[in-house]
């Protein structure tokens, strides 16, 4: 009888040592003249500088979950505190927080794939950056050799200076000692330096860290979207991400990490293996045209060619660092010499014996899309000349591509129409380079076949890839990672030492969110040195429709009689296709299991690892926008995600814990298990008109709208404006400026500065539901006979589209269907779904009527242009007197999308006249736009 006792004792034991050592890791943001505290049950706790700007400490748990890290000056005083409330969990000692950053893992998907890489694209050892989270460094450098750096950026441009750094990542941290160099040349122009490290020893296989500044643009995106876009057409080059930079005391803000294009980079991305035999190489800046202009350095040390890489094996070089460039010009002139009158298919043979034709056609065409006005094409520079010897053939590699989605910048080496002339798309840089230099691009499309191959491979970008369709999701997802932090770099540059010379930009959040979408940073010498010109996602579409008719005209043969077969050798020539297959209803089954990440400590095993298998069925549709979810997106997307209380999909603590939503996502307290089964089949048939009408807009639009809680957000997710006399941006953020009281100001959720007598054109789409079958198999058969149509859109619900489509959903007061107790609870709509679980039987004979103000319209003529690429077509003219009544109850009103291009369910329709809505829910007049999947019911279709 005496074991019987043992579990008794055990579990007495269990509860009296129940407190635990808990162990926190913050990076601190400062510079090292601050410490950071941890504030727990209301008392500050110094930390330790493990490795700065890291710092640690472990405590014993109390009753209280809950924390903070405060900044502390060197006397221990706080001298701020973090803005939100964090909760420990089992995950908080594995990994690096970041002081006031929430701690987030962005998924960013790669763009879709145009064609299969040329290359082998890295090793076990040397593999893309984590571009998923934003990496800290810091370096501690010798202060006198620094200060020659940064004060002298031309002057002293050979110097190094010696330091030891602290790399951090989300759960690992690297010391290393190393020697820093400033890098670029127009890069030194600025205050905010671009700078490398050479290191003691290898982080993630790289001897090399580079630090790129992007300080001349606002979106600090330029040149990761074109890492991307090579990526996609499967052109090598270097692979991009995220960091903090810290010298010193100087806190310079937020970096691209890239990697050199060494012989570690060459070795395992062109050749795939870390000890393959890599050969010469070459960097260039401008000026180098490839002209053939002797045999050693001393003729061609003219500033634009850097031997960068030797390969001292080369049996044929004999010691001569110059001879593989002076090789490839000669060759290469030969080539012209005998075949520039040659079309046939010998003269691309020959060719293509020596050269790697494909890869530099398909960075052509990238360079003319994005407007590379500092690259091969344009500038003669920036590329590097390798000999592969595996290949035993020489190719071009791209770097370093700020210079890129600005377009012309007004400069004379473009021409003045050069966005209305399609054929720009391949003559944009005849004239760009020093002294208009066109020897070796115009000797390449002196061919038929390599210019056509050059218009297919356009063709192919344009339709796969270079829309924004398919860019914005990767915009949006680069956008959730970096955006706070974007806004603290920009805050920066005021704070940074003042005695370092060079030119500033104070850009804003709002240049951030409106230069990734279709806004410009006009020029204002006396905040910024420099505008950029196109948002984003507006050169993307201006640019890609211009091309696209471009390569459709020249590839049916428009711009030269010749039309020949193309025939460039290549590995993975072939365009990819990507089938999508898209289901009505998602029965899923998730399991997920939640463990411990693998750290170094084995032995400390405090809590074990809860493994949480959850089994969600969900009949919530799938969140078509990437790492969104909720009431608006639908269930995350990708397996295994949880759904935050702020509707983003991921698997942090921020996502998995407190607010988690459990409809749309797994979560990691909850296992919710649902058991309905329910198919839903939807025919749906709309028929669809479009009236243009003229209204007067009445002042008084008195719609009870939430307040956000979310601090400076606005707009349909997020509520009014907290603050008074804010006004709404078209982008959802509350201020007073012109960018937001101005155009787009969204008066239902802050002021504007509209006055009322300004008359305002206003689309109306009517869309009629002619036939719907719902085929339904539930174990509660719940005779819920509504009145109320049933909404056609998904998601959505109340006075303006009916009742929720699926069972069991609850209508929101926001009009939205779900199930959650935000959905089920207080504000919830009886009448157009269940409440607080129950079914609502009551027959509702409130038809509610809607229609506010009904004005009696004037006749307007709406001409509907819409022009593909070869053909002009349809010219529809509809004419329609409308006495605006109100409605019977089949006939919905689908809101205009108030989303900058977004159309569709979530969106409503295409807010401008003549566009189509995409498959993917975005506005346009692209065949990918109009065509296979393009939404009636949101906007035209072909
Ligand atoms: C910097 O490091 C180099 C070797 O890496 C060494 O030769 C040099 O003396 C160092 N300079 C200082 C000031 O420590
Ligand atoms: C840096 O160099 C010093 C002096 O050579 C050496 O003692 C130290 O261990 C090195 N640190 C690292 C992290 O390599
Ligand atoms: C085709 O060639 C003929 C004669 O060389 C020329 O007159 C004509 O303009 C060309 N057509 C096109 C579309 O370039
Ligand atoms: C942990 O390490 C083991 C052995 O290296 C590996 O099989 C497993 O996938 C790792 N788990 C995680 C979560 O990384
Ligand atoms: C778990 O469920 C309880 C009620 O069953 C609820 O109060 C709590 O908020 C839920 N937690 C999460 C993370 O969903």
């Amino acid at each position: 009888m005496k074991f019987e006792l043992l579990p008794f004792a055990l579990s007495c034991l269990t509860a009296f040592i129940k407190a635990e050592s808990w162990k926190f890791n913050v990076v601190s943001i400062k510079g090292p003249s601050y410490d950071i505290g941890l504030k727990y049950n209301n008392e500050v706790l110094k930390m330790e500088p493990s490795e700065f700007p890291l710092f640690t400490t472990t405590i014993e748990s109390g009753s209280s979950n809950n924390y903070k890290y405060v900044l502390l000056d060197k006397d221990g005083n706080v001298v701020e505190e973090e803005e939100n409330e964090r909760t420990y969990t089992s995950e908080t000692s594995s990994i690096n927080e970041v002081y006031n950053r929430e701690n987030k893992v962005v998924d960013i998907p790669p763009l879709p794939k145009v064609y299969d890489p040329l290359f082998k694209s890295g090793t076990n050892k040397y593999q893309e950056y984590d571009d998923s989270e934003i990496y800290t460094l810091y370096a501690d450098c010798i202060e006198s050799e620094y200060n020659d750096l940064k004060y002298g950026p031309f002057v002293n441009n050979e110097k190094t200076a010696n330091c030891t750094v602290n790399f951090i990542t989300r759960t690992e941290t690297y010391q290393r000692n190393a020697t820093l160099e400033l890098i670029g040349y127009d890069s030194r122009k600025y205050k905010k330096l671009s700078w490398k490290f050479k290191l003691s020893k290898k982080i993630f296989g790289r001897k090399t860290l580079k630090f790129r500044a992007g300080a001349n643009e606002p979106t600090l995106m330029r040149d990761k979207l074109s890492v991307e876009l090579y990526k996609s057409v499967g052109v090598p080059t270097y692979s991009s991400a995220y960091s903090r930079v810290i010298i010193n005391d100087d806190v310079y803000g937020l970096y691209n990490i890239v990697d050199t294009l060494g012989t570690n980079w060459l070795s395992s991305i062109i050749h795939g293996n870390e000890k393959a035999h890599t050969g010469t190489s070459y960097k260039t800046y401008a000026g180098a045209s490839l002209e053939y202009l002797g045999e050693t350095q001393k003729d061609y040390s003219i500033g634009s060619y850097k031997l960068d890489e030797i390969d001292e094996d080369d049996p044929e070089a004999n010691g001569n660092n110059y001879y593989r460039l002076a090789h490839f010009a000669k060759t290469y002139a030969n080539w012209i010499d005998q075949y520039q009158n040659d079309q046939s298919q010998a003269a691309v043979d020959a060719l293509e014996n020596f050269f790697n034709l494909e890869s530099l056609l398909r960075q052509m065409v990238i360079e003319s899309l994005t407007f590379a006005f500092d690259d091969f094409w344009a500038n003669s520079g920036n590329y590097a000349l390798y000999y592969n010897p595996e290949q035993s053939k020489y190719q071009i590699i791209p770097y370093d591509f700020d210079g890129t989605f600005h377009g012309s910048k007004s400069s004379k080496r473009f021409d003045k129409d050069y966005l209305e002339n399609p054929e720009n798309c391949i003559n944009w840089a005849d004239h760009a380079r020093v002294n208009e230099d066109n020897y070796f691009v115009g000797a390449l499309l002196n061919h038929d076949i390599i210019r056509n191959r050059y218009n297919v491979i356009m063709k192919d970008t344009i339709d796969r890839v270079f829309n924004v369709d398919s860019i914005s999701p990767l915009i949006e997802n680069i956008r959730n990672l970096i955006e706070v932090d974007v806004v603290w770099n920009f805050g920066l540059i005021d704070e940074l030492d003042n005695e370092i010379p060079g030119y500033v930009n104070h850009y804003t959040h709002e240049d951030f969110i409106g230069n990734i979408n279709y806004d410009r940073v006009k020029y204002n010498p006396s905040v910024n040195r420099n505008s950029a010109d196109f948002g984003l996602k507006q050169w993307i579409k201006t640019r890609s429709e211009e091309c696209q008719t471009y390569a459709v005209n020249a590839i049916n043969g428009e711009y030269n009689n010749k039309t020949t077969t193309t025939s460039i050798s290549t590995t993975a020539a072939t365009a990819t296709t990507t089938t999508t297959t898209t289901t009505t209803t998602t029965t899923t089954t998730t399991t997920t299991t939640t463990s411990k990440s693998n750290n170094t400590n084995t032995d400390t095993p405090t809590s074990t690892s809860s493994i949480t298998t959850s089994t969600i069925k969900k009949y919530i549709p799938t969140s078509t926008v990437p790492s969104r979810c909720g009431p608006e997106y639908g269930a995350c997307a990708r397996e295994g995600q949880c759904c935050s209380k702020y509707n983003y999909c991921g698997t942090s603590d921020a996502h998995c814990g407190a607010g988690c939503q459990s409809e749309f996502g797994i979560c990691n307290n909850n296992n919710t298990t649902t058991t309905t089964k329910k198919t839903t089949t939807t025919t749906t048939t709309t028929k669809k008109t479009t009236t243009t009408t003229t209204t007067k807009k009445t002042s008084t639009t008195s719609r009870k709208i939430p307040t956000s809680t979310v601090s400076s957000r606005c707009g349909p997710e997020y509520g009014a404006c907290a603050r008074e006399g804010q006004c709404c941006s078209k982008y959802n953020y509350c201020g007073t400026s012109d960018a937001h009281c101005g155009t787009g100001c969204q008066s239902e959720f802050g002021i504007c500065n509209n006055n009322n007598t300004t008359t305002t054109t206003k689309k109306t789409t009517t869309t009629t539901t002619t036939k719907k079958t719902t085929t339904t198999t539930t174990k509660k058969t719940s005779t819920t006979s509504k009145k109320i149509p049933t909404s056609t859109v998904s998601s959505r619900c109340g006075p303006e589209y009916g009742a929720c489509a699926l069972e069991g959903q609850c209508c929101s007061k926001y009009n939205y269907c779900g199930t959650s107790d935000a959905h089920c609870g207080t504000g919830c709509q009886s009448e157009f779904g269940i409440c607080n679980n129950k079914p609502t039987t009551t027959t509702t004979k409130k038809t509610t009527t809607t229609t506010k103000k009904t004005t009696t319209t004037k006749k307007t003529t709406t001409t509907t242009k819409k022009t593909t690429t070869t053909t002009k077509k349809t010219t529809t003219t509809t004419k329609k007197t409308t006495t605006t009544k109100k409605t019977s109850t089949t006939s919905k009103k689908i809101p205009t999308s108030t989303v900058s291009s977004r159309c569709g369910p979530e969106y409503g329709a295409c807010a401008r006249e003549g566009q189509c809505c995409s498959k993917y829910n975005y506005c346009g007049t692209s065949d990918a736009h109009c065509g296979t999947g393009c939404q009636p019911a949101y906007g035209l279709c072909n």
